[in-house]
């Protein structure tokens, strides 16, 4: 999820016939890690961290490959262990109606089966891999905010390395759309590139200099996702700040800047 990995990332999208070649081999390193882990060790020929594996094989760096599913499934349960943390030092009850909001493949979902969850994604094989292959309910999300219909409400929503991504607009009116379907007291938990990670990754600095707060590039992990709605996003506090208090009526309970993996800030807010 590392944002340096995914601007340096070049890989054509992966192929079908690519994915069956070598699908027994990944599978059969996958299975090590996961049962380590006690979840699903299958992937998702369309997961873009697949398709890392799938490049690296090509160039025949197998050593790589395990060590690349090694830390997709280390950090997905160390990630998944994060938000458990997370929502108990927030105080919600074991059985908390909990939304993944931009899921994926099911990374840390695989692991949050436990918690009384929902997944959602913009892509709908994702939707579908984690409803049928993980057996977490999923639900769709949308292009436009004001098109998504979540259903329910929820006690708890948590968006990892979606907000890094969002342009400006479709920042505030996610914000607005998500917020809209916590409960009463709901809180949500987003990710952000901010001033330590601009200050690890060149390109971030490069589209926040002359005091800027917000910078977007197009470039991004999602090869198929247009610019116009995911990118790479970069937003100090005051930029934060402002869309929160713009798009909703939540308040701050608490930021941490490098919060998710040393590199992106971690926002918590809650509505009233
Ligand atoms: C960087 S990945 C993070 C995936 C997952 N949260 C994880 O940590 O492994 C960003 C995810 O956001 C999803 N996404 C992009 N736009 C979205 C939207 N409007 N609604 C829901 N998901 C979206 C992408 O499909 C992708 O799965």
């Amino acid at each position: 999820m590392g944002l340096v990995k995914e601007l340096g990332r070049n890989s054509t999208p992966v192929r079908s016939s690519q994915a069956f070649e070598t699908s027994d081999f990944l599978q059969a390193l996958a299975k090590v890690w996961a049962d380590r882990y006690s979840v699903s060790p299958e992937l998702h020929e369309y997961d873009h961290i697949f398709g890392h594996l799938v490049a690296r094989l090509s160039t025949g760096e197998e050593m790589k490959v395990f060590e690349a599913l090694k830390h997709y499934f280390e950090n997905g349960a160390a990630n998944a262990q994060q938000v458990r943390e997370l929502m108990t030092s927030l105080g919600l009850p074991k059985d908390a109606k909990v939304l993944e909001f931009a899921s994926g493949y099911g990374r840390v979902t695989r692991h949050l089966k436990d918690l009384n969850l929902v997944a959602c994604d913009i892509h709908p094989e994702a939707v579908s891999f984690c409803e049928d292959v993980l057996a977490v309910p999923a639900i769709p999300s949308a292009s436009a905010p004001e098109d998504w219909e979540p259903g329910e409400k929820y006690d708890f929503i948590f968006a990892i390395s979606l907000w890094s991504h969002l342009p400006d607009g479709l920042f505030q009116r996610w914000l607005s759309s998500v917020c809209a379907a916590l409960k009463p007291d709901g809180y949500l938990m987003f990710s952000t590139h901010g001033a330590h990670a601009a200050s690890v990754v060149p390109q971030l600095a490069e589209v926040l200099k002359d005091g800027q707060q917000y910078g977007y590039l197009d470039g991004s992990d999602q090869k198929d996702l247009d610019p116009s709605i995911y990118g790479s996003t970069v937003v100090l506090p005051t930029y934060v700040i402002k869309a929160i208090y713009d798009a909703t009526n939540a308040r701050i309970v608490s930021f941490k800047s490098a919060g998710w993996w040393g590199l992106q800030d971690e926002w918590i807010i809650r509505v009233p």
